[in-house]
């Protein structure tokens, strides 16, 4: 008797919270690798409170080193002992291949017009061999030229279509600015040895025509005479002083950093760095110009492709609020206010088409076609061997930086050394 009045009331509550339209699921705290502390990262856990409290959840964040090849480092780790420190995290363009295995398959949670809603070439980079989606794109990324827009004019100069035509602005502009400014630099951009590295040398190499390491079919392309030459010109960037030799150890925010304190004419970096060097506390602000990176002799206009994806990690005891919030970060309204307050690229056709994207970051017009072009890291088809592939490539690059090898001394290297890591097969 007493059981059955137990089940009554069970059954009761059940019905009552259905009715009431009560959630029955667990409040949760969510932990999210959201970036590496910054204000963009501060930005991307308050809009997942909004979804995660209004169902009674919690986000927090977990800071991420800096450099990208250091927190895929940290995660490999992490998700190797099957850690549920981390439900969601936010995934480089290069990581679906060596890290899938550890990511829920994100069609059990999300409806498919969600993701289908986004750009299919980069659903399916992260799409794995077996059809799961293991992440949501949450923004692109393609490598930029910046320039001091008010210096160039002053001297009479218009955006470089060339790297020749860059170093000639530059040594021109500083000749007659240094009286100005003596901390003013020429060309900023990413000479540490790390991923950033390989996504400059790509581009340069590129912009050559020599190629993109390894190619969509496998084979390895490095070692030819253009891709050398591209590597000798970043060189002599330093040696003539268009570049510091501090760029050695110069990663994205250094370039920033220097380029926002109105120390440079040139930098290369990413959309980023046009929502920061434009905000209140920036003192380039309305002084900035950007365009696409400069053409080799004979090649082309560049720029490497990046983004990063929201997946979410198979040891979360929380999966299912956990794409909740995946979900609601990559709707057409957020992906809209990334663009328009931190120019983050959509990963949406949808978000390009708005007026009110154009109305409220021109910067963002020419974007879409920037980001169509972009020249992607052979991650694919390198697959989980690509970082030990990215890894020589930077290594061998910086060497040729610091003066310590010729450009055609360190693509023979690494020809040799991607060949060892192929082995027989990628
Ligand atoms: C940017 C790109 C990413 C790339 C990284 C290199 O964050 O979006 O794809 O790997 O820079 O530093």
């Amino acid at each position: 008797m007493r059981r059955l009045l137990l089940a009554a009331l069970i059954g009761g509550l059940v019905i009552a919270q259905a009715f009431l339209g009560i959630e029955t699921t667990q409040a949760a705290t969510l932990t999210f690798a959201c970036g590496t502390g910054d204000t963009r990262s501060q930005y991307c856990i308050d809009v997942a409170n909004e979804w995660a409290k209004k169902n009674g959840h919690e986000v927090k964040l977990f800071v991420n080193p800096q450099a990208t090849n250091d927190a895929l480092g940290l995660f490999q780790q992490i998700f190797a002992a099957k850690s549920a420190e981390i439900d969601i995290v936010m995934i480089d363009v290069i990581w679906p291949g060596l890290l899938s295995s550890h990511f829920v398959d994100l069609r059990k949670y999300i409806p498919q017009d969600h993701i289908d809603a986004h750009f299919q070439s980069i659903v399916s980079n992260n799409t794995d061999a077996k059809g799961r989606v293991i992440g949501i794109p949450f923004y692109t990324d393609a490598g930029l030229l910046y320039y001091r827009k008010d210096l160039l004019e002053k001297h009479g100069h218009t955006p470089p279509k060339t790297w020749s035509e860059l170093e000639r602005i530059a040594q021109d502009i500083l000749s007659k600015e240094r009286e100005n400014n003596s901390r003013l630099m020429g060309f900023v951009w990413q000479g540490r040895a790390y991923e950033g590295l390989t996504c400059n040398a790509l581009e340069w190499i590129d912009s050559f025509g020599g190629g993109s390491v390894v190619e969509p079919d496998g084979t390895i392309s490095i070692n030819n005479p253009k891709a050398a030459a591209a590597l000798d010109t970043a060189a002599s960037w330093i040696k003539n002083g268009i570049s510091p030799k501090g760029i050695l150890n110069y990663a994205e925010e250094d370039a920033r950093g220097a380029f926002q304190s109105g120390n440079a004419i040139f930098m290369r970096n990413w959309p980023y760095a046009w929502g920061l060097g434009n905000s209140d506390d920036s003192i380039v602000k309305g002084k900035i110009g950007s365009t696409a990176l400069p053409m080799g002799p004979g090649g082309k206009h560049t720029g490497a492709l990046g983004g990063w994806q929201l997946a979410v990690s198979k040891y979360s005891k929380n999966p299912e609020a956990a794409a909740g919030v995946v979900q609601y970060l990559t709707t057409k309204e957020n992906q809209l206010r990334r663009a328009i307050e931190l120019s983050d690229l959509p990963t949406r056709p949808d978000v390009y088409e708005d007026p009110k994207l154009r109305a409220e970051n021109p910067f963002m017009g020419g974007m879409l076609s920037t980001f169509k072009s972009a020249v992607p890291r052979p991650s694919s088809v390198t697959g989980r061997k690509y970082n030990k592939v990215s890894n020589k490539f930077w290594s061998e690059v910086h060497s040729v930086l610091a003066g310590k090898k010729t450009g055609a001394e360190a693509v023979a290297d690494l020809e040799k050394s991607v060949q060892r890591i192929k082995r027989n097969k990628w």
